[in-house]
């Protein structure tokens, strides 16, 4: 007991021993909760109806990254009911398998969107992206003009959707030989609508096939 105590004011009194024993528990701790989730993450399967980005929603799901809409928008409704009642059905693990990086994010300043899909038309859509204000009045998010003027480059899209496949992602070569096409004279702005568009909906086209592995809440 004494001896041990002895040890244990040598490791409080210096900084560097501390810091040493410190992050070796900190990493012992980060390993144990990270490690399992590799696993998981690969036995998380994705359901018939949850399929990847096509090539405009893809885009668009890159501009919704860059434009920082996660920051104020969070896509994980919460098994709450006052979030299930408000969103809908609360989100489930199969939804997020193609979404990398997942966009759950953490702060509401803005309403949740992972069921935003179908909410609103593509016309309300744009019209609220290029300025709020226009649909909603008293709404303090930020106008998004210049989407309206930026194409979208194919080469890059294609280059995405073949480093996807490398991570597991069931493209095939025609889907990304087909991206040009599909992107030919979108803009920024339909990428986007696209993206917002598709948000939820595949799941809710048929719930009853992502809930079949899903754990209870
Ligand atoms: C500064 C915070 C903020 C940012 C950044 C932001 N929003 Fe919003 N958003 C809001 C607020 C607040 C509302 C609610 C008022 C409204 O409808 O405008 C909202 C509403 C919405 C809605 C309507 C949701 C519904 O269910 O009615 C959509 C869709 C949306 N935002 C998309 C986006 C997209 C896409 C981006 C990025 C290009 C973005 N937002 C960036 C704050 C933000």
């Amino acid at each position: 007991m004494a001896r041990g105590y002895k040890y244990f004011e040598a490791i409080e009194k210096h900084a560097g021993l501390l810091g040493f024993f410190t992050a070796i528990m900190v990493s012992l701790g980060g390993l144990s909760e990270i490690t399992p989730l590799f696993v998981h993450a690969a036995t998380v399967e994705a359901p018939a109806n949850v399929k990847p980005y096509d090539p405009l929603r893809l885009a668009g799901k890159d501009i919704y990254v860059r434009e920082g809409c996660y920051l104020c928008h969070t896509q994980m409704i919460r098994a709450l009911r006052a979030e299930t009642e408000r969103y809908g059905h609360y989100s489930v693990a199969e939804e997020s398998v193609y979404d990398r990086p997942q966009l759950w994010g953490s702060k509401r300043t803005g309403p949740d969107l992972a069921r935003v899909g179908g909410k609103y038309s593509d016309e309300w859509q744009r019209l609220h992206l290029l300025d709020p204000r226009k649909v909603v009045p008293e709404s303090n998010m930020p106008s998004y003009p210049w989407l309206e003027h930026e194409s979208i480059d194919a080469r890059d899209i294609m280059a995405r959707m073949r480093t996807l496949r490398r991570m597991g992602d069931p493209y095939s070569d025609e889907d990304i030989a087909a991206a040009p096409a599909a992107l030919e004279g979108k803009t920024a702005l339909d990428a986007l609508v696209a993206y917002l568009q598709g948000l939820g909906t595949r799941f809710s086209a048929n719930p009853a096939a992502s809930l079949e592995t899903e754990d209870a809440p």
